[in-house]
């Protein structure tokens, strides 16, 4: 081979070599483009707790209870003003709660707030929310974690 022909071969060699590539990049956004045409027409469903649910009849909560539904991610409690609710979700980015001797602390970055929710040294930015509770026809307590009362706000139910 002379090296003429050796370039020639280097030049055509590079042209398959982008023409491949232009091919492959090609390639992949069209499968990109059909996979997110198909995403467009799956349902996005979501399987989350649902936001109302029963805790139980009122004797189940005597006063003085202070019970933290895991699950639920709410705090229950019962005095001698009638049952509220609290979150357990931390306002900062979502953690945890737990109760502490004045009231919640955060374990994630350290939030403490009142025995009310309201927050008393940061990072969180807002106060726990108090969740609305009312009484299904069957008696028992049913807290509406998708609806938030005042901060003081109990209820009476027997
Ligand atoms: S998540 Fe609670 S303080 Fe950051």
């Amino acid at each position: 081979m002379t090296s003429e022909h050796q370039e020639k071969e280097t030049v055509l060699s590079r042209r398959d070599f982008l023409a491949t590539s232009a091919f492959l990049t090609a390639t992949v956004a069209g499968f990109g483009i059909i996979a997110g045409f198909f995403r467009f027409f799956k349902s996005d469903v979501r399987y989350e707790e649902p936001s109302v649910f029963k805790i139980g009849k009122p004797e189940n909560f005597p006063v003085g209870t202070a019970r933290k539904l895991d699950d639920k991610k709410v705090f229950v409690f019962s005095d001698d003003g009638g049952f509220y609710a609290i979150s357990c979700v931390c306002t900062h980015l979502g953690c945890i709660v737990h109760t502490s001797d004045n009231g919640f602390t955060c374990p994630c970055h350290g939030s403490k707030y009142n025995t009310a929710g309201k927050v008393i040294s940061g990072p969180a930015p807002r106060s726990l929310p108090w969740f609305e509770i009312t009484q299904d026809v069957d008696g028992s307590l049913v807290v509406n974690a998708g609806s938030e009362v005042p901060s003081g706000t109990k209820v009476k139910y027997s």
